[in-house]
């Protein structure tokens, strides 16, 4: 058997940890499946654990690489799960399609902030977060050979879900100087008989760029044109955003168009990992055929905890978004230091800022950040290799936290 190995994936820039590949003998220890050739643990959970090795070493690294809100969810949302789960009757199986209670709840949020109208029986699947979702739709619609049009940067579980199921695929560049939305012209030029989905994230993930209407149009027409079916992954849309817009808020989007969201983000609920994904009834029953038989409903109270948060006010959210705005001039501080630039306009829970020339790519600035001045950023080729001469921040950690990893910059020997 062969053994464990660093490497890196040269279309994406990830790096990975690529374990054995089976071998024909007997039964070992660890032999894995084909299926998980080339697939690499997840950077984050290989990075945390040597941010623990660090740790251990003393160093109290400051980590400003995961989107994990630090936040707590608003009391009423804690109250309900307290209360419900003291119930007796509450903690059976529940249903594969989610409580009557959240998917009235889903439907009317997103009525109320998105100008969508969803049947609450039929076009809402309630996920156990939207990351599942993602894996999921991949299981259902692909096989062996599909293609799948991915953005480049973008969130790299799109890319490691679609080589699980089988597919294959092919990037879209997101440039900045195309405020980071796909070039249709080139991609229209492109054999796509063999593409099946198409993943989109507006606000993006990891640039922060909002969606115009225009935009948006242009992706349904473009999955109209191409039979494609579109994905729209929507967790960004409440952070630092004054206008939420949901892709099957365009005409006729339902045709094409499933859009996956998250409680995650909105919320602070990252841990209690509830999502949904809302399109045609006839896409949803596919979807759930395949998640049927995956897992089974949420715990009945977080179900009902999630109700209450989808109910909570504008107030909440500016509350939210003061926080965060405060701390984003904390981060845009720390980027001026480190001689990057990066738009004022982004949004969502993240800076992104593009490094000096003097750096070969976001990696190298990230080690230099992390061994001399004890704080962690993600390096942008992570996300693919479009985001290479970038790096990214997270704006989940206190102003003060903030305050220290500037005072750690400004002070260890970074070159810049
Ligand atoms: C673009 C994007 N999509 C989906 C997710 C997953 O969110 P969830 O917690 O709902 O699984 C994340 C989380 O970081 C994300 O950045």
């Amino acid at each position: 058997m062969k053994k464990n190995k660093n490497t890196k994936d040269t279309a994406t820039g990830e790096v990975s940890v690529l374990v054995a590949s089976p071998g024909r003998g007997k039964l070992e220890g660890g032999r894995t499946s084909r299926r998980l050739e080339g697939i690499g643990e997840y950077y984050f959970s290989q990075k945390l654990r040597e941010i623990d090795e660090l740790n251990k070493q003393g160093k109290n690294i400051i980590n400003l690489g995961i989107g994990s809100p630090d936040l707590p969810p608003h009391p009423d949302v804690i109250k309900t799960l307290q209360e419900e789960s003291a119930k007796p009757n509450v903690h059976a199986y529940q249903s594969y399609k989610g409580s009557p209670v959240l998917r009235k709840a889903i439907s009317d949020w997103y009525r109320k902030w998105y100008d969508v109208e969803l049947n609450p029986d039929t076009e809402i699947l309630p996920l156990i977060g939207s990351k599942e979702g993602i894996m999921h739709i991949c299981m259902t619609y692909l096989d062996k050979g599909d293609e799948v049009l991915v953005p480049n940067p973008g969130y790299p579980t799109y890319r490691s879900a679609v080589k699980l199921a089988g597919g294959k695929c092919v990037d879209y560049n997101l440039k900045e100087k195309n405020n980071y939305e796909p070039d249709f012209n080139k991609l229209s030029k492109k054999k796509l008989g063999k593409v099946k989905l198409m993943f989109v994230n507006y606000p993006q993930m990891p640039t922060g760029q909002t969606p115009s209407k225009e935009l948006f149009e242009k992706i349904v027409a473009f999955g109209k044109e191409n039979n494609i079916l579109v994905i729209h992954d929507n967790p960004y849309s409440f952070i630092l955003n004054a206008e939420p817009m949901s892709l099957l808020s365009v005409e006729g989007a339902k045709e094409v168009v499933m859009e996956l969201n998250s409680l995650s983000k909105s919320h602070n609920m990252a841990g209690w990992r509830v999502g949904m994904l809302c399109g045609a009834k006839e896409r949803i029953d596919e979807v759930l055929r395949f998640k049927s038989n995956m897992d089974s409903g949420m715990f009945l109270p977080v179900q009902l905890a999630a109700a209450k948060a989808l109910t909570l006010g504008k107030e909440w959210q500016d509350e939210v978004n003061s926080i965060y705005k405060a701390r984003r001039e904390k981060v845009f501080e720390m980027l001026d230091l480190q001689k990057c630039k990066y738009s004022r306009q982004q949004v969502g829970l993240f800076v992104w800022a593009k490094i000096p020339s003097t750096y070969k790519d976001g990696y190298e600035l990230s080690d230099e950040i992390l061994y001399n001045s004890n704080v962690f950023i993600t390096p942008g080729g992570i996300f693919g290799d479009g985001g290479e001469k970038y790096i990214r921040v997270s704006l989940c950690g206190s102003i003060e936290r903030f305050e220290e990893a500037k005072a750690r910059i400004k002070n260890s020997k970074v070159k810049m």
